[in-house]
């Protein structure tokens, strides 16, 4: 057993979270780590309304009895996106837990206090954990540089980031983000100060996530020189897998006269979701993975998964005591 500020909070079972992710984030996948006794998020913004959100979480409760919640990725978007329906959608549902990232949920705080729903803010700097912390959320998920997605600007890994943030925030439950895939680094975690891991990459290479095959089995090949960081140039940056895509991306951006317009279609998300994520063609476009990658071997359920995890974990405890 390893009890923290998390696992009492939440009443998981695990310090084990599994992040918001677009493209892979549905209810499905949520209940099995639900079931696994870690703590999944269901990513929202993959839903066109509040009233699509609360089915999906509705189906996602049908499934499992334990504790779940919602990730809210606070971007600004082209097109606009229903972030009230969403938070009003969760509070009807009941779902006590939401991961936010993107931007401190400054505006949307008020209503989930009032609800009783803790927020769960993921950034990637000590300034941004402490700020969050005293707009009035409730944990912080610090994701290191080498996470999957957005690390931030300031490209300092987890060793240092966590335990500055630890330091930083002693009365906030913090989660370690980035780079975490298995036992060792939960205990690595915890050594830190951490009160539990985040992982993504980790959880996209198992028998429930509903992506193509051929995507885990890329995540199994990969070592951690196969990951690419685009947006650089545009302050936006994003780690993704390697491939042909995205090194055409990160080759244009180097070359400071072209913008956004000269990776547009080359980056589309849609074009990420369907022919690598549906259809399995893992050079077809931009997909996001971290490098985690190197300590992924397997493609187990989630149960198996956390069991593992938890099994090492033990492992290294015993270990580290004698
Ligand atoms: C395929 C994929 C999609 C992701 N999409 C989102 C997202 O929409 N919102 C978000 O807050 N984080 C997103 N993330 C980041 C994860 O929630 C998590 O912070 C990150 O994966 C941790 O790093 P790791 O992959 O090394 O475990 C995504 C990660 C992956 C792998």
């Amino acid at each position: 057993m390893f009890k923290t500020r998390l696992t009492e909070m939440f009443g998981i079972e695990t310090p084990i979270c599994m992040g918001g992710m677009t493209g892979v984030g549905y209810g499905e996948l949520v209940a099995a780590v639900a079931n696994a006794g870690a703590l999944g998020f269901i990513t929202a913004h993959m839903f066109p309304s509040g009233e699509a959100l609360l089915d999906e979480i509705e189906k996602t409760k049908k499934l499992t009895d334990k504790p779940f919640g919602v990730n809210l990725t606070l971007l600004p978007s082209i097109n606009p996106i229903p972030y009230d329906e969403y938070r009003e959608a969760i509070i009807a549902s009941g779902i006590k837990i939401v991961e936010t990232a993107g931007r401190a949920p400054t505006d949307h705080l008020p209503r989930f206090k009032e609800n009783g729903v803790k927020v769960i803010h993921k950034c990637t700097s000590v300034r941004h954990a402490v700020s969050a912390v005293n707009k009035g959320v409730d944990v912080i998920s610090i994701d290191g540089f080498e996470c999957a997605g957005h690390p931030g600007e300031d490209d300092v890994g987890l060793v240092v980031l966590l335990p500055a943030t630890v330091d930083a925030l002693p009365d906030t439950p913090i989660i370690a983000s980035g780079g975490m895939a298995d036992g060792r680094s939960l205990v690595a975690a915890l050594a830190l100060g951490a009160d539990g891991v985040n992982m993504g990459t980790r959880f996209c290479a198992t028998v429930e996530a509903k992506i193509h095959p051929n995507v885990k089995q890329k995540i199994v090949e990969n070592t951690e020189l196969d990951t690419v960081l685009v947006g650089r140039s545009l302050r936006n940056t994003a780690r993704v897998a390697k491939n042909a895509v995205s090194v055409q991306v990160a080759e244009i951006q180097r070359d400071p006269t072209k913008s956004f317009e000269d990776v547009k279609a080359l980056m589309a998300g849609q074009r990420g979701r369907e022919n690598v994520l549906r259809d399995g063609d893992t050079d077809g476009g931009i997909w996001t993975s971290g490098q985690s990658q190197a300590l992924i071997h397997d493609i187990p359920t989630c149960a198996d998964l956390v069991k593992n995890i938890m099994t090492q974990a033990e492992r290294v405890r015993a270990r580290l005591g004698a």
